[in-house]
């Protein structure tokens, strides 16, 4: 009886995707608990390049179940794309993916509150969302009143919840909008067209829908294997990350119990993983970021643009300080340190180990993100490696100042290193326990 959770350390897009679809292999169900479809993953499959949201990459092994799990906020359409994409290809589905009958449901008036409220103009920089209606919805989760979870959509009260919500909405949209200007691009939501399109969405995704916590409490007596499949990173879990620069869910370990329902007891493993520098999308703090040609270089190099929304990444150098605050948090029993190849050809790379504020030196992650916006990055300076390094698939024959990079960065991060990535493929893994 166990579970293992995959987490991302950093700001997400840590390439979480390459190891959980490595311990799928091992694992009979996996499971996504929080987030939405802000989430995106490339996955190769017969060679074809598939992008996935919300369903878990274990969809491509038709032994593994796939679950989406109560904490997920659901977009409709866009899992319902997932499905007929995946159908289209041939991948067997009917009977491997499960959805919460108590996951919340995204609607248009969510993705037009993320539009409205990104820029509100309260703080001097946008928080920079994907724009997928993720904060709206959780929001409305919380406030209860108005919002649709799955379940609801198979009530015979769903299009008067539908009608009225729209009611509410249409007179709080336009008092969202920052300025007149925006104001004025506020259409009003057409509540029948609304019921239409979600009732014909709740019918085609039936098949699906059902009792994700029982199902997988059962599983928990049966003794299975499952993994879980954390989304984004720990920067941006709302309550732990770089608040208000975050996301809308608990995305670090400590979201993993709420958003599937398990036992904490279960949960026996947690790989943490990291890139072996550090990136982050949209608006907030992020001390190790560089503006230079030094983070171009590494942003060409490890083609370091957004997965949903093509938007480039802003790249820098390794935080060990963020990355030991996020492994404590979320338990990590070890690290899987993602893209090492990328630093490849660097004179010297740097690792940041602790910070400066206000002239004194602090090894802890400030819980103010203005704090964090004032520290300065101290850094420990380790000479490079010129080889290429995406051939190499034993620990053993990295060049020398690799492993010294990694050796340090394990050190003060505090957790061993079990899998370095040296590339995309699932080849260029090297594995020293899995
Ligand atoms: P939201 O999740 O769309 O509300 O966006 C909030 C913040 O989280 C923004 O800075 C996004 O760029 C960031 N974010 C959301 N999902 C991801 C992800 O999967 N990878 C990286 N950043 C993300």
């Amino acid at each position: 009886m166990s579970a293992t959770c995959v987490i991302g350390l950093q700001w997400g897009d840590e390439a979480k995707g390459k190891i959980v679809d490595l311990l799928t292999a091992q694992s009979d169900i996996v499971v996504r608990y929080q987030g939405g479809a802000n989430a995106g993953h490339t996955v190769v499959f017969g060679g074809v390049k598939y992008k996935l949201s919300l369903i878990p990459s274990g969809i491509f092994r038709p032994e593994v179940k796939s679950v989406v799990a109560s904490g997920v906020v659901v977009d409709p359409e866009a899992i319902l794309g997932e499905i007929e994409r995946l159908r289209d290809s041939g991948v067997e589905i009917e009977k491997n993916l499960l959805i919460s009958d108590r996951a919340h449901v995204i609607f248009p008036w969510h993705k037009e509150e993320d539009r409205l409220m990104n820029d509100s103009g309260v703080r001097s920089e946008a928080i920079g969302t994907t724009m997928r209606g993720i904060g709206p919805c959780y929001r409305d989760k919380v406030g209860r009143s108005t919002a649709i979870r799955i379940g609801d959509l198979y009530r015979p009260d769903f299009p008067e919840k539908v009608r009225k919500i729209c009611a509410l909405k249409n007179r709080s949209l336009p008092g969202m909008a920052p300025t007149d200007e925006v104001r004025e691009t506020v259409k009003p939501l057409d509540a029948e067209k609304i019921v239409a399109d979600y009732t014909s969405y709740a019918e085609r995704l039936k098949p699906f829908v059902g009792d994700v916590v029982n199902y997988l409490l059962d599983a928990v007596d049966a003794n299975k294997k499952m993994l879980l499949e954390g989304a984004q990173g720990s920067l941006l879990d709302v309550d732990y990350g770089t608040f208000p620069y975050v996301t809308s869910s608990n995305s670090s370990g400590v979201g993993v119990i709420a958003g599937s329902g398990l036992p904490a007891t279960f949960i026996k493993r947690v790989v943490g993983i990291v890139k072996a520098y550090t990136t982050r999308v949209g608006g907030g703090p992020f001390p190790t970021e560089l503006k230079n040609d030094v983070g171009q270089r590494i942003r060409d190099r490890g083609n370091e643009y957004g997965t949903v929304t093509r938007r480039p990444r802003r790249c820098g150098w390794f935080d060990a300080v963020a990355a030991r605050y996020t492994s404590r948090l979320g338990g990590a029993t070890e690290l899987s340190v993602m893209l090492l190849d990328v630093l490849s050809g660097f004179e010297e790379v740097n690792i940041c180990v602790a910070y400066e504020l206000d002239g004194k030196r602090i090894t802890y992650f400030p819980s103010d993100v203005d704090d964090l916006a004032r520290v300065v990055p101290i850094y420990e300076t380790l000479p490079g490696w010129s080889e290429e390094i995406d051939g190499v698939t034993s620990y053993d024959d990295l060049p020398t100042n690799a492993k010294n990079y990694l050796e340090r960065l394990s050190q003060v991060v505090g957790k061993p290193v079990s899998i370095v990535s040296v590339g995309p493929s699932r080849e260029q893994t090297i594995v020293r326990n899995l």
